[in-house]
């Protein structure tokens, strides 16, 4: 955990952040290490050594009505955050509000419910949430926003997650090429408006819980020209393009257009592998959620003809050193550590388990990834 906290500056004395906390993460038995504070932080509602107690639980649930949060230092929530008794949905819903995921998907739904285009698809209008998303990348861990990003969604809040997720990898992915800023902000407004064709999509076809007809897919795969009809004249050509191409493939077989080879651009070609590498750890209706090994794994076979291949071997040699070393819960329910990813089986990593070094296998594998360490 130790580098994590150097990362976001949380070591004692430095930074002494609250964050709020939902108080049911709390558990009968822990032993607080920090002061908590009620709800504005105002308020000291146990001292650092007390221990919380089933009756002190129900108490601090119900001191100020419905609101049931309290406020905890940096360094409590994320030791609680990574503690056994944490489920992953908790765990999840921490990470989320600790990186600042939850607000910025927030910020992006309520952008995409407003029809009136003119007054916020801009680059003016957007560039506070583009320095917010660029701001994310500089002051967490690669892994800490991929926790956010690999985790199973509601249908609802699909297209919302999407696009931040594909604005997170596009600016990962700039960085791991070096591009300069000015090329980070424009594949991450990429990522941000690269579906925003899809608000022009019915609902019932754009959320349909299960898989859609021949003429529903027709719809659907409209959304780039969509896309590209509502950037046109407000978006350079990059962000317009990366939009209307990103389901198009290298070999000519994607749509809308069939377009292939030199036609398909840099800023398209990146947005196409944080595309697909979102929609496959994502959970959809009629397929469950990956893990992200399992989806390099995909990469590497080359399941996803006509992307840019020298683009792909930096994505995955990146992705394998990032996740080399993280801990793991295993499907045993003990935790591992990642001690190396097989290059061509990134599904089967060597996990260390106390003094045990094996591989995974169908009987014995990785349930969760651990972002701090
Ligand atoms: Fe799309």
């Amino acid at each position: 955990m130790d580098r994590e906290k150097e990362r976001i500056g949380t070591h004692k004395g430095k930074n002494r952040r609250l964050q709020t906390l939902p108080a049911e993460f709390l558990w009968d038995g822990l032993v607080l290490k920090e002061d908590i504070f009620n709800h504005t932080g105002a308020v000291l509602l146990l001292p650092k050594g007390e221990t919380i107690t089933k009756s002190r639980l129900e108490k601090l649930m119900g001191f100020y009505g419905d609101n049931k949060n309290i406020m905890v230092y940096e360094e409590t929530y994320l030791e609680i955050m990574m503690d056994e008794h944490t489920s992953p949905e908790a765990r999840q819903k921490m990470m989320e509000s600790h990186v600042g995921y939850a607000r910025l998907q927030r910020d992006i739904g309520d952008l995409f419910e407003r029809r009136d285009y003119d007054a916020w698809l801009n680059r003016e209008k957007l560039a506070p949430l583009i320095r917010e998303v660029a701001s994310r990348l500089e002051n967490f861990d690669p892994v800490t926003i991929l926790s956010c990003i690999n985790f199973p969604r509601p249908m609802d809040e699909g297209l919302q997650r999407h696009s931040l997720n594909v604005a997170l990898l596009n600016g990962m992915q700039a960085e791991w090429l070096d591009l300069p800023p000015d090329d980070v902000n424009t594949l991450v407004l990429a990522g941000l408006v690269h579906d925003i064709g899809k608000t022009m999509i019915p609902e019932e076809i754009l959320n349909a819980p299960r898989r859609l007809t021949n003429e529903e897919l027709a719809v659907m795969r409209h959304h780039p020209v969509y896309s590209d009809e509502l950037l046109s004249g407000k978006f350079d050509d990059n962000v317009r393009l990366a939009a209307r191409h990103h389901h198009e493939k290298l070999d000519g077989s994607g749509y809308p257009d069939g377009i292939a080879g030199e036609q398909l651009g840099f800023c398209t070609r990146i947005t196409a592998i944080s595309d697909i590498y979102d929609a496959m750890v994502s959970a959809r209706s009629y397929k469950g959620a990956r893990l992200p090994l399992d989806v390099f794994d995909m990469f590497y076979r080359e399941e996803f003809d006509g992307l840019d291949r020298s683009l792909v071997v930096t994505f995955l040699k990146n992705m394998r050193e990032r996740y080399t070393n993280r801990q793991v819960i295993m499907s045993d329910g003990r935790r591992g550590e990642i001690l190396y990813i097989p290059y061509n089986d990134a599904e089967h990593p060597i996990i260390r388990q106390g003094e045990e070094v094996r591989q995974t296998d169908e009987d014995w594998y990785c349930k969760e990834i651990l972002a701090a360490d």
